[in-house]
C-alpha cells in the first residue's frame, strides 16, 4: 500500500503550480506536477527545493527529502490525472486555454476527481458551461504564494454540486489553507476587489498630490497592515469603539459616507502618477534585483507565518 494518504495532480508548473506541489506534499499527498514544456518541468524540483531551504530556515518544515520525495513530474497528462482525487489547473490566465484544458481534463480525469482552477480572475461559469462534468468543477484562487500565505477563495458556478464545494472546502482545510466562499460569481472574486478598492485609492492620493508613494507604503505595512496580518477589517473596528461595531458605525460612518464621493473616480494608472510610484520603487531595487527581494519576501512571510502559528498554539 502506497505511503501517501491520497493524490493530487498539478497542471501547470509555474509560479503557482510550483506552490501548490508544495501545499499539497507537505501534507502527506502524492503529488504528479505536470506541464506542457518540458523545459519548466526540468527546473521545477530545483526551485521546489529553494522554497523548502525557506521554509525549513523558518521552522516551517522538518524534512525537504520527503517533501520531495512526494512531487512526480510528468510530460503526459492522461497520465498525470490517472487516480488523482483532486486536480488544481494552474495553467495560463487565458480563457481559451483554461476552456480547452478543462473539457480536455473532463475527457481524461475520473468522473469524481474535483478539478480546481487557480484563475485570478475569470469566474468558472466562463470555461466550464458546456462540459458534462461541470458540477465537479470550480475555482479555488489562490495568494501567492499559497505554500506561505493559506487564503483560498473557493467560487463556485450556480452548477457546481454543493457537495464538490464542501469536498474542495474540507481538503484545502486538511492542508492548512484558509479556504472562503464566494457566495455568488463576481468579477475579481474578493480577494482583488479589496485589493483595488486599495490601490486605487493609492493610485489617486499620490495623483492628487496628497501623499508620496513611499509614505504610502508605510501606512499600510507600518499602520493598517500590521492588524490586519491577524485579524479582519471587521473584527478591527469592533475593537475601535467601547460598544463595538454599532458604537463604530454610529460615530464614523457619517465619516465614510463623506468621503466615498471623492473616491468615485477613475485614478490615472499612467503619466505623470505611474513616473513617480515607478522612480519610488526602481530606488528601492532594480529590476534585476525583483527575483533577490521576492525571496526576501517569502522568507519574512514563511517567519511570520511560523509566529502566526506559535501565537495560536499559545492561544
Ligand atoms: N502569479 C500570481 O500571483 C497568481 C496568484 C493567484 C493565481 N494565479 C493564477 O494561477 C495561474 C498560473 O499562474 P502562474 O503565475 O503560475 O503562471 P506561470 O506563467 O508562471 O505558469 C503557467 C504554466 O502553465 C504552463 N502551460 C502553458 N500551457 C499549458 C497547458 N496547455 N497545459 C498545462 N500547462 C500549460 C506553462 O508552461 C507555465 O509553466 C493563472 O491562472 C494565474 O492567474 C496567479
Amino acid at each position: 500500500m502506497s505511503k501517501f494518504k491520497q493524490k493530487a495532480t498539478i497542471v501547470g508548473a509555474g509560479l503557482i503550480g510550483k506552490s501548490w506541489a508544495i501545499v499539497f506534499a507537505r501534507a502527506g499527498w502524492s503529488v504528479t506536477l505536470y506541464d506542457s514544456d518540458s523545459a519548466v518541468l526540468d527546473v521545477a524540483l530545483a526551485e521546489i527545493e529553494q522554497h523548502a531551504a525557506t521554509m525549513q530556515d523558518a521552522g516551517m518544515l522538518e524534512n525537504t527529502e520527503s517533501l520531495l520525495a512526494g512531487i512526480s513530474l510528468q510530460g503526459d497528462l492522461s497520465t498525470a490525472l490517472a487516480e488523482a482525487e483532486y486536480v488544481q489547473e494552474c495553467g495560463p490566465e487565458d480563457l481559451e486555454i483554461k476552456q480547452e484544458l478543462f473539457a480536455t481534463m473532463d475527457r481524461l480525469a475520473q468522473a469524481d476527481t474535483v478539478l480546481a482552477s487557480s484563475t485570478s480572475a475569470i469566474v468558472t461559469s466562463n470555461f466550464t458551461g458546456n462540459l458534462a462534468g461541470r458540477g465537479r468543477m470550480l475555482v479555488a484562487h489562490p495568494v501567492n504564494p499559497p505554500h506561505l500565505v493559506p487564503l483560498v477563495e473557493l467560487s463556485p458556478a450556480e452548477w457546481t454540486d454543493p457537495a464538490v464545494v464542501d469536498r474542495a472546502r474540507s481538503i484545502m482545510e486538511s492542508l492548512g489553507q484558509t479556504p472562503i466562499l464566494v457566495r455568488q460569481e463576481i468579477d475579481g472574486f474578493i480577494l482583488n476587489r479589496l485589493q483595488a478598492a486599495l490601490l486605487n485609492e493609492a493610485v489617486r492620493l499620490v495623483e492628487g498630490g496628497y501623499v508620496s508613494p513611499g509614505d504610502l507604503d508605510k501606512t499600510v505595512a507600518d499602520g493598517l497592515g500590521l492588524r490586519w496580518s491577524f485579524m479582519g477589517p471587521f473584527e478591527t473596528i469592533d475593537l475601535n469603539a467601547p460598544a463595538g461595531v454599532r458604537d463604530y458605525a454610529a460615530r464614523y460612518s457619517p465619516f465614510f459616507e463623506r468621503i466615498v464621493e471623492s473616491q468615485s473616480t477613475v485614478p490615472d494608472w499612467s503619466g505623470d502618477t505611474l513616473d513617480s510610484i515607478d522612480s519610488y520603487c526602481r530606488s528601492l531595487l532594480t529590476l534585476d534585483e525583483i527575483p533577490v527581494k521576492s525571496r526576501w519576501r517569502d522568507h519574512k512571510l514563511a517567519l511570520l507565518r511560523s509566529h502566526k502559528r506559535q501565537v495560536s498554539e499559545d492561544g
